[in-house]
């Protein structure tokens, strides 16, 4: 899957190498493989699957269509058009917020969290803190690749997280 990710220096910012992750998307055997990964770590054990960033949209609406569970989006600022919970974060590159309909969860529902990169764990982090927020539990956090460098498991110290790969 390695082979699959393509590392681009200085984007988007100089000092940050981005990991370009949609070759992995873009290639169907590898996609499967990658979202039934993500999900078989915590079969049974959760009843939404959420993503995070554009990114995280589509490796979660496939894991939730595999299961059988719906999917919901974790968006950024000033995308969701009802009643929102906000959350601000900090990223490797800049800030931000991210934004949910708690609305769309049922009180407890188990959520397996879904994106593609965990750098810093601030997206993942904030995410995490919504839905707990909007009265539901973090099942578990799943991302394809960890850049270990940057300390995003600590930033989510306490959730279960598994990274298919670490970098
Ligand atoms: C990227 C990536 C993760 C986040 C990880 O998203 O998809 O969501 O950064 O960074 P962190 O661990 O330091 O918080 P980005 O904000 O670039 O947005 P996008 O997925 O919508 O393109
Ligand atoms: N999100 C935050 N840092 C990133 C990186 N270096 N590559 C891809 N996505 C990221």
């Amino acid at each position: 899957m390695e082979r699959l990710s393509i590392s681009i220096a200085d984007y988007p910012k100089p000092g940050v190498v981005f990991r370009d992750l949609t070759p992995v998307f873009a290639d169907g055997p590898a996609f499967r493989r990658v979202v039934h990964a993500l999900v078989e770590q915590f079969e049974g054990r959760f009843d939404a699957v959420a993503g995070v960033g554009a990114r995280g949209f589509l490796l979660a609406a496939a894991a939730a269509y595999a299961t059988g569970t719906g999917v919901v989006t974790v968006r950024k600022k000033g995308k969701l058009p009802r009643k929102v919970l906000s959350e601000e974060y900090a990223l490797e590159y800049g800030t931000d917020m991210l934004e949910l309909h708690a609305e769309d969860l049922q009180p407890g529902s188990r959520v397996l969290v879904l994106d593609d990169v965990l750098a810093t764990g601030g997206t993942l982090a904030a995410a995490a803190r919504l839905f707990e927020r909007a009265g539901a539990r973090v099942a578990g956090v799943g991302v394809v690749m960890e850049l270990a460098g940057l300390g995003g498991r600590a930033a989510l110290e306490g959730r279960e997280t598994r990274a298919l790969l670490q970098v």
